[in-house]
């Protein structure tokens, strides 16, 4: 049987809320890419406890390639258009898939994903990678997750400045 989500429900969007100061904290004081998108992973993996959660970066015309993430080891390059990831890096928009097992274009890193949400990092109309989140539970990803997590990905891309 899937495991159960392990936060209530209705505390989601305040969980988001008050991990978002500590974001903003983080990548006020650092302008390594890496280093934040690291830490960033620790704290949503620390709140959520989702089966996993991590990003890929565009490094090439056609690939994406695994950055840091909390969780089982996972595929390292994904084109782009293939999987939820690379979907999401070439339609430059956020996926929400409630049922994986019913999506044909899923890439499975592990059995034990149910649904997922994946929300590209974009600055000036260009995708530089994407964050993922998987769950271990049908259905998890909503319209809550997607409003604070593009909120955060716009935090940690659009407005900063990287080396
Ligand atoms: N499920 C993703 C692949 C990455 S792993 O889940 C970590 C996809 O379909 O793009």
């Amino acid at each position: 049987m899937a495991k159960q989500i392990s936060y209530p429900i209705g505390n989601k969007e305040e969980i988001y809320i008050s991990i978002l100061p500590q974001i903003e904290a983080l990548l006020e004081g650092e302008d390594d890419l890496i280093a934040n998108l690291a830490n960033i992973t620790a704290v949503l993996q620390d709140a959520f406890a989702h089966l996993w959660v991590g990003f890929y970066l565009v490094k090439s015309e056609d690939e994406l390639v695994l950055g840091p993430f909390q969780g089982m080891l996972a595929c390292t390059r994904i084109k782009k258009g293939k999987g939820v990831c690379g979907i999401a890096w070439k339609e430059g928009k956020t996926l929400v898939v409630g049922n994986v097992l019913m999506f044909p274009n899923h890439i499975c890193c592990d059995t034990r994903s149910r649904s997922e949400i994946v929300v590209p990092l974009i600055r000036n109309h260009k995708v530089w990678g994407v964050l993922d989140i998987d769950s271990e539970t049908f259905d998890t990803f909503d319209g809550v997750d997607q409003q604070y997590l593009e909120k955060l990905c716009d935090e940690i891309i659009a407005n900063k400045e990287y080396k």
